[in-house]
């Protein structure tokens, strides 16, 4: 199964996202094979879903709060998500973890309360470029996959997403993007020796239509996880179209 998810971290207003999202049933055609998300911002989650969701798509959140309900302001909790008619919830992406302090501990609570409230948790994983320039890839990548080992077996995407490649237009190359997903998939196959083989591998970072053909042949890439070129809904369709 292929996996395409549009991240508009912060990005649109209403307005847009209600054209996007018409243009892009349009363009999308009949529904499409492969598994298909929109991450929208909080104050679209409800707008969006109930323009896509009865077309097969699924809603990401973008973030969750580990309890359910609380003073914890600005926050949103995982029942707030489903509500809002989220079927999934990104955790982990590289900004939170750099702009807001996520750690692992609290994405292993994250990830228990997604699952409790019944959403697709889609776990990011990456390393910086400081970190693959000395060498510590797959030591970093391990680390944040660790959390696994407490949280055991559920649903869940794993997205492998390399810091340096985000918004730069600098796609990893393919030799990286084999060998991190090979070994994202091992120590799945390790933590998660039920499940593990059935988890899905995103791949994350300047994906474009003109490098997804390329990405979706490498082994053990099951799709993409998309914030730039998500946001025109004819280049996110071609992608969807590309995933088959
Ligand atoms: P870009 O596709 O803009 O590089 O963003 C990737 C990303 O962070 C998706 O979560």
């Amino acid at each position: 199964m292929r996996c395409v998810v549009a991240n508009w971290k912060m990005n649109l207003a209403s307005g847009e996202a209600k054209s996007f999202c018409e243009d892009l049933l349009v363009h999308m055609g009949p529904e499409p094979e492969s598994e298909v998300g929109i991450a929208p911002p909080y104050t679209l989650l409800h707008l969006v879903s109930s323009l896509v969701r009865t077309k097969g798509l699924r809603v990401f959140g973008q973030n969750g709060h580990a309890e359910a309900k609380g003073a914890f302001t600005g926050e949103i909790s995982m029942p707030q998500l489903r509500d809002a008619g989220c079927s999934g919830v990104i955790l982990g992406h590289s900004e939170r973890r750099q702009f807001f302090g996520e750690t692992d501990a609290a994405l292993a609570k994250k990830i228990k309360a997604a699952w409790q409230w019944d959403l697709l948790p889609l776990l990011c994983i990456g390393e910086s470029l400081a970190q693959r320039d000395a060498d510590q890839t797959l030591a970093v990548l391990g680390q944040q996959l660790s959390i696994l080992a407490e949280t055991g077996p559920g649903p869940l995407w794993v997205a492998y997403e390399p810091v340096w490649a985000i918004g730069t237009g600098r796609r990893a190359e393919a030799a990286q993007v084999l060998e991190a997903h090979a070994f994202i998939r091992a120590e799945l196959n390790r933590l998660l020796p039920e499940t593990g083989s059935q988890v899905p591998i995103l791949y994350g970072g300047s994906v474009t239509p003109e490098s997804f053909p390329e990405l979706l042949g490498i082994p053990e890439v099951a799709g993409g996880l998309v914030g730039g070129a998500s946001l025109d809904p004819g280049k996110f369709a071609e992608l969807v179209k590309q995933a088959g």
